[in-house]
């Protein structure tokens, strides 16, 4: 008797459903879906007799490696990843062509090599010729890093167990594939299974292994976010449009924090760790321009300080344009409305272009009256007071409502050198820095503009 259907799997794309559709969701072909009931393992145990019990083990049996990493010696890799490469672990590092992915990967693999690790890199992306030159433009083409100029995922991995090797790196997981999957390579089944291959891999030999993959803008469907929940940490690279600062967060880490971020910039020679991130991102601080406010985020395990700049001018466009660039829109307009509503600006015949220097992308709400400020400043062409740095969130109600960590903000703009910090009424003195407490945002605008 054949068994039941245990969903239905998409002969487009793989993808699997437990409930019949007419259409697949993950890759929107019609019709394609077909009723399985085998697991997806190898074709020798697929509808064999019943399964042999599985190995157990005392957890205190397992050795316990807290502690035991493999540090890349890029210190602000290593923090991003929580302290190195966890042994066994598989690490996705993802981003925007041209970002500098293979350029991160090939400076780890040589800090690795370098302490006398071995160390295989799969450029199924580009020829060893052109790894080569990259090499050699680092200053580490003589570190000792195995290639393996290789697209076929199951043929790379047989050769780095054979080997030996302590780190795996594949560089990009869209440009390897799983032999006979017959959806196109890079596509959401082939990235799936190689997913699934890759895990089994880095776990069953202790090999920690490092794959990148592009996103394109949208994090398209057969980006590397189908494997985010089969990894153990996600490393996402961010810039802003034509700045030399990259900003690594991790999204997802199993052996360490989330959220934390990694600053580097792009040099001639590499990316180079920033020491000192509030001061790369405020490099290009101009207090006497209009439409410029500073503020400081809590970005993982640190604060950072950091700009905002608006730019608002008059516009006959009947719906005028709103711009955001490492903002999200929604609150670029929600930000526009309370400055018309509770502030008494109205931007409503004004094109507003709103940005974050440096290329971080602002997530932490305690930036909101930055935001705001830079906006009435830019609406009313009018600076911000010098030395003068803004905290707090903004409600819709027009109030400002207390930031987290708000010493732990404070003492990082003191320490680059600002004197006044607008802030929520209510939060605590700071050393070093004297503080202007508000309540609403028309308190905020009457103290920072004329
Ligand atoms: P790359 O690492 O190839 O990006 P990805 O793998 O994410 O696609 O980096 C590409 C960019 O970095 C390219 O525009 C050249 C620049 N770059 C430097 O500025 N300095 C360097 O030392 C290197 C190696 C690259
Ligand atoms: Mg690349």
């Amino acid at each position: 008797m054949p068994r039941a259907a245990r969903g239905y799997r998409c002969a487009a794309c793989g993808w699997t459903t437990a409930a019949y559709a007419g259409r697949c969701s993950q890759c929107q072909a019609w019709n394609t879906l077909e009723p399985f009931a085998e697991s997806r393992g190898p074709a020798s145990i697929r509808g064999a007799s019943p399964a042999l019990p599985a190995r157990t083990l005392a957890l205190n049996d397992v050795p316990d490696e807290a502690g035991l990493r493999l540090p890349t010696r890029i210190d602000e890799l290593d923090r991003v990843l929580g302290g190195g490469l966890a042994p066994g672990s598989l690490v996705l590092i993802g981003g925007d062509p041209g970002i500098g992915k293979s350029t991160l990967v090939l400076q780890a693999a040589a800090r690795l090599a370098a302490q006398g690790k071995s160390v295989a890199y799969v450029c199924g992306e580009e020829s060893p010729r052109q790894v080569r030159m990259r090499a050699t433009r680092l200053g580490v083409a003589d570190a000792g890093i195995t290639l393996i100029p290789e697209t076929n995922l199951d043929a790379c991995l047989a050769t780095a167990a054979a080997a030996g090797v302590d780190v795996l790196i594949i560089d990009s997981i869209q440009s390897v594939y799983v032999e006979g999957l017959e959806t196109r390579s890079g596509g959401p089944a082939q990235l799936s299974e190689a997913g699934a291959r890759l895990v089994t891999f880095a776990k069953g030999n202790e090999i920690a292994t490092i794959v990148t993959g592009h996103v394109t803008k949208g994090g398209e469907i057969a980006g590397p976010r189908l494997l985010e929940h089969l990894v153990d940490a996600v490393l996402y690279f961010e810039t802003a449009e034509g700045g030399s600062v990259r900003v690594l967060r991790a999204v997802k880490n199993r052996f360490g924090a989330t959220d934390e971020v990694g600053v580097f910039e792009m040099t001639g020679e590499g990316l180079q760790s920033v020491e000192n991130p509030s001061s790369a991102l405020l490099e290009s601080h101009d207090a006497m321009a209009s439409g410029c406010a500073v503020t400081a985020v809590i970005e993982g395990s640190r604060p950072l300080a950091l700009e905002v700049q608006a730019l608002a001018v008059p516009t006959n466009l009947a719906s005028p344009r709103r711009i955001a660039s490492g903002l999200e829109t929604s609150r670029l307009h929600l930000l526009l409305a309370v400055l018309a509503r509770r502030g008494g600006i109205n931007t409503g015949g004004m094109d507003v272009v709103a940005s974050v220097t440096g290329g971080l992308r602002l997530r932490d709400p305690a930036a909101d009256l930055a935001v705001l400020a830079a906006l009435a400043s830019a609406a009313t062409d009018q600076p911000l007071p010098r030395g003068t740095a803004f905290l707090g969130e903004v409600a819709l109600s027009g109030t400002i409502r207390r930031a987290q960590q708000a010493q732990r903000r404070l003492a990082e703009l003191g320490r680059m050198g600002f004197t006044r910090c607008v802030v929520p009424a209510g939060t605590p003195p700071a050393e070093g820095i004297q503080l202007e407490p508000v309540r609403t945002v028309r308190d905020a605008l009457t103290r920072s503009l004329r």
